[in-house]
């Protein structure tokens, strides 16, 4: 069953340890969207690795991993992230790198830092260059991982986009973009990379075609896509369903199932509505039992209770066949257990996620209570094993969002998942 993995939130739901826990029935995982924005975290042999570019399955030595052209490529931070992996002992020799990735070039990363500090535009972006590279693919301008293979040509087009981002960085008051040592510090990327450049698109029609089975790793969160998102808020790609077809080249018949992944409660980086957010010392306790912070910047995060508006939402938007609780284990011992069950507003009580981006910022959440639960659930493994009021909660999220829970995660190794059945 092809099968496709996405964040119903806003990120860092746990992607990396649902599909390092998935990969292991899959012959391919892809990356389709995003960048080094991403910070999958997965346990490998007791050793905390976080991936950024990498699909999380490269720790099946057989498991083919693939970037597709809808992932923006930073070559410096691949070839690193490479690097780090053979450094524990993967191979790695399994890895195709879309040809036609757009590249993440130094102006990007620069006007990234120039915005977020301007007064215009305060997203809390994670300053890599994401939304400006994604700019220069609508504008027409972007170069691509191919265009490394080939010198003469990649030097004349760096040139000319050099000019053109120097204007841009001189009117807002900076000094000019150095093209070198980073040309050739991207072109030496581009040597390292060549064996694994290739036309991803032609790679996985043909293992559709030979019946192998792929997983599609998706990065963000669905309440961060570009269009439906809380935008402006949002990161510059199609983090919901709609990216695997425009990111792979794949048709919607490649995919046989969506599995959505959603943490037991919510956090978000950044700014933006986030109207099940808790402050003060109530906030500060679910950090820290959640140890949230970012696996890409080390931000705190910012944490509240489970918004089923918006998974409710994340589910229909994406057509999710199936839930993969995360971090159930992280509410062990509160008395407590909240979750969003309606929003209120000036035109009174809605279940509906507005439509209006701007309008979630003026909404009050409508809590519903659940008793909470004593024992430590990081130790189980048959959904038998849990005690009644997570039972509880887990039909309450399931009967809401209409999205059978499909699978838990008690803590961060591999071996703290618990499947479901029907
Ligand atoms: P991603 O971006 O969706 O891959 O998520 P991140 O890796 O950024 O953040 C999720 C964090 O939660 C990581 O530190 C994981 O190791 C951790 N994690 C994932 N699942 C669980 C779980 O079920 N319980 C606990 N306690 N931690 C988890
Ligand atoms: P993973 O894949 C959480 C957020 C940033 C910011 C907004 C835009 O680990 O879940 P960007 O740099 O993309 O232009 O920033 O999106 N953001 C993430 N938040 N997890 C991520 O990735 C994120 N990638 C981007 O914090 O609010
Ligand atoms: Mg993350």
């Amino acid at each position: 069953m092809n099968t496709v993995v996405l964040g119903l939130q806003w990120g860092d739901e746990g992607k990396g340890k649902a599909i390092d826990y998935l990969a292991g029935g899959f012959d391919a995982v892809v990356r389709f969207q995003g960048g080094h924005n991403a910070g999958h975290t997965v346990y490998y042999r007791g050793r905390k690795v976080v991936l950024h570019l990498l699909p999380s399955g490269i720790f099946y030595p057989d498991c083919l991993a693939v970037i597709a052209h809808g992932v923006v490529v930073q070559p410096l931070q691949l070839v690193e992230e490479i690097r780090n992996a053979r450094a524990l002992g993967l191979r790695l020799d399994n890895l195709v790198l879309s040809a036609n990735a757009p590249l993440i070039l130094p102006f990007h990363q620069r006007l990234d830092v120039v915005f977020e500090d301007s007064r215009y535009q305060r997203i809390g972006t994670t300053r890599r260059g994401i939304g400006p590279a994604y700019e220069d693919v609508v504008g027409r301008r972007a170069l691509f991982v191919g265009d490394l293979l080939d010198e003469p040509g990649f030097r004349s087009k760096i040139a000319v986009l050099a000019e053109y981002y120097n204007r841009l960085l001189a009117a807002w008051g900076q000094p000019a973009e150095a093209l070198e040592p980073a040309a050739s510090a991207y072109l030496a990327a581009g040597e390292f990379l060549r064996p694994m450049v290739g036309d991803s698109g032609a790679c996985l029609r043909r293992a559709l075609r030979e019946r192998r089975k792929i997983l599609f790793e998706g990065a963000q969160g669905s309440l961060l896509d570009i269009h439906l998102g809380t935008y402006p808020f949002v990161t510059s790609s199609n983090t919901t369903i709609a990216g695997v077809f425009s990111g792979t080249g794949l048709s919607p018949k490649a995919v046989d199932r969506v599995i959505g992944i959603s943490k037991a409660y919510a956090t978000r980086v950044g700014e933006g509505p986030f109207p099940t957010e808790l402050g003060g010392k109530e906030g500060e306790r679910l950090r820290e039992l959640g140890n949230e912070y970012g696996a890409t910047t080390g931000r705190p995060r910012r944490v509240g209770w489970l918004d089923l508006v918006a998974l409710r939402h994340a589910v229909q938007v994406n057509g999710v066949d199936s839930l993969f609780l995360t971090k159930l284990d992280v509410l062990d011992g509160l008395d407590e257990v909240r979750a969003a069950v309606a929003y209120e507003s000036g035109g009174g009580r809605s279940e509906d996620f507005p439509c209006l981006a701007g309008a979630l910022s003026g909404v009050r959440p409508v809590f519903r209570s659940f008793p909470g639960w004593r024992t430590k659930l990081g130790g189980l493994r048959r959904i038998a094993e849990l005690p009644a009021p997570a039972r509880a909660y887990l039909d309450f999220v399931a009967e809401f969002t209409g999205a059978r829970i499909g699978h838990l995660s008690v803590g961060t190794e591999r071996e703290q998942t618990i499947e479901i059945q029907d």
